[in-house]
């Protein structure tokens, strides 16, 4: 898994936009701009950076499995960002460390039976009344036309279809931040860019058909999808 990660670094980060959701999470974090955070799959760092450069005072640490994204972090985000090469399911931190945990995009890439496991180890490093921000995206129930296209496409690419990444219901992760001792307080729908490149290699028929209509529907706009976006108080 972590050689998968080494190699996507650079393409990831070059195709890696800059969304609603990102806007809204640098936002929140000005509430917490004098606390020691940590953000789990810091990836290449954008939105670390962009924090930083807003909140200048926050005490802001990266993690993450991938030793190419480590680099594309630092690079971003200066020599004196403390970062830890490290899995998320076996955090080497101590317990009720930190302030609030930031986590976008990254749980669902681990194995279905580890990710309840991940969520306990988050929540045990957030001090009691801390938080976690966890964004994550195909969590909501489709809605219109645009959305039940983008989840049959979804359901149907081979890493999803495989199981090598899971996506949990906004009521599943509910249930799991529950257990893990994370009460949420509240969830938003910010939008990301959808890319429909994604879907472009799918060999299915059905598929081909599904990524037609969903084309002519956004026609000349630029497609987003919706993301999950938990805000978790530790108890
Ligand atoms: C899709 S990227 C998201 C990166 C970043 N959060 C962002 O929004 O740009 C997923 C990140 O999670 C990291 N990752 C994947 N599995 C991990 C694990 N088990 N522990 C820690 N990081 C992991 C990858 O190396 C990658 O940087």
């Amino acid at each position: 898994m972590r050689e998968h990660w080494e190699a996507q670094a650079d393409s990831y980060y070059t195709k890696r936009g800059w969304s609603a959701a990102d806007a809204r999470v640098v936002e929140l974090l000005g509430q917490h701009q004098h606390e020691r955070w940590l953000e789990v799959g810091i990836g290449p760092g954008i939105v670390g950076a962009a924090a930083k450069r807003r909140w200048p005072a926050m005490r802001y640490y990266g993690l993450d499995l991938a030793r190419n994204f480590l680099h594309l972090s630092r690079a971003r985000l200066g020599r004196d960002l403390p970062l830890i090469q490290a899995a998320a399911e076996w955090l080497p931190l101590k317990t009720a460390s930190f302030d609030g945990v930031l986590e976008m995009d990254t749980i669902h890439h681990l194995p279905r039976q580890l990710i309840p496991r991940t969520v306990a180890e988050i929540s045990r490093i957030i001090k009691p009344g801390g938080r976690l921000i966890s964004v994550e995206d195909w969590a909501t129930i489709p809605d219109d036309e645009r959305a039940r296209l983008a989840y049959s496409l979804q359901a149907k690419r081979h890493s999803v279809a495989e199981g090598w990444e899971y996506h949990p219901s906004e009521p599943e992760w509910t249930v799991m931040f529950t257990a893990a001792g994370l009460h949420v307080e509240s969830i938003e729908h910010p939008w990301r860019p959808l890319d429909l490149a994604l879907f472009a290699s799918l060999p299915h028929m059905a598929a081909r058909a599904e990524l037609r209509r969903l084309k002519g529907i956004w026609g000349d706009d630029l497609p987003t999808t919706t993301m999950s976006l938990f805000i978790c108080r530790k108890v």
